[in-house]
């Protein structure tokens, strides 16, 4: 029997599971041999057993090899994404003639396209302005969101809202949404068939709003939209091109609600965004 992990040690490590999490990488998995721990790859001996939500042992992540990894170019000028293989998630979306966001709930409806419609209380569509230059991709509703049928009203939402108003802007003045409409059950991350079911909603979404700026918070939202296997520590806080959009990916509030110290690359990456909207930029104290 191994030795039982002392409290602070396991503190330590959830933290920084909860770390790697937020930068996207999220499964470890245990080998049952008692040989190190190694991410969520296919190797056949090691049990599928996350363990990421409560870690009982010590684990010591190594860097995901990503296969088919898309090379995300960084942009000085904008160049677009490099597809891998296979059709794009989005290739399948047919254009809808007039769309509008009206139109798109209604389509989505009561939905039960996917498992998540088992645990919801509200789908959340969206929020904001069907004319916004800016919109804001998360990952989905967390319960605060599930409650209340709109979109970053939480812990994370504050902080949004926060970081919206210090660029000089509202709520109102911008659209937020979601990967997925429906909630995750204990705020997993969505699942890839989750993702494919959900996200060509949130294609059309904007598609009919047609903004200047995409920013994409975190890694699910950045990686659905740029189909990528990249982590998001490689291209956040560069312009990148999306569908003839101009798309930035920083980190997810929720994450910088438990790493406060990376607020100001988020706040360096917004105001790249206000630049590129023609926004006042705060100016710097004089010393
Ligand atoms: N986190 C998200 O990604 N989206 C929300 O709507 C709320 C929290």
């Amino acid at each position: 029997m191994p030795e039982p992990t002392p409290e602070s040690l396991q503190q330590k490590i959830e933290e920084r599971l909860r770390y790697y999490e937020d930068l996207g990488i999220r499964l470890f998995y245990r080998d049952r041999r008692g040989s190190p721990i190694s991410t969520g790859g296919s190797h056949p001996e090691i049990s599928k057993e996350p363990v990421v939500r409560a870690a009982r042992e010590i684990i010591v992540p190594k860097p995901i090899e990503l296969p088919n990894a898309v090379v995300t170019r960084p942009l000085e000028r904008i160049e677009p994404v490099i597809s891998p293989s296979g059709p794009s998630l989005f290739e399948a979306v047919d254009k809808v003639a007039d769309d509008t966001l009206p139109k798109i709930r209604e389509d989505i409806g009561d939905c039960t396209r996917c498992k998540l419609h088992k645990g919801r209380h509200k789908i959340v569509f969206g929020d904001g302005s069907a004319k916004a230059q800016l919109v804001f991709v998360g990952e989905g509703p967390g319960a605060d969101e599930d409650a209340q049928g709109l979109p970053f009203v939480g812990r994370a939402g504050k902080l949004l809202t926060q970081m919206i108003e210090a660029m000089g802007l509202q709520r109102k003045d911008v659209y937020i949404c979601n990967v997925v409409k429906c909630r995750p059950p204990e705020n997993r991350a969505p699942e890839p068939d989750e993702v494919a079911t959900c996200s060509p909603y949130l294609l059309r979404q904007i598609d009919v709003i047609q903004p200047k700026v995409i920013v994409c918070l975190g890694a699910v939202a950045a990686k659905t939209l740029l189909q990528t296997n990249r982590g998001i520590t490689q291209f956040r806080g560069q312009w990148l091109e999306w569908r003839g959009r101009k798309l930035m990916a920083t980190y997810h509030p929720a994450y910088l609600l438990r790493n406060p110290n990376a607020k100001g690359e988020v706040w360096k990456d917004l105001q790249k965004v206000m630049t590129e909207l023609g926004l006042q930029l705060p100016k710097k104290k004089s010393s």
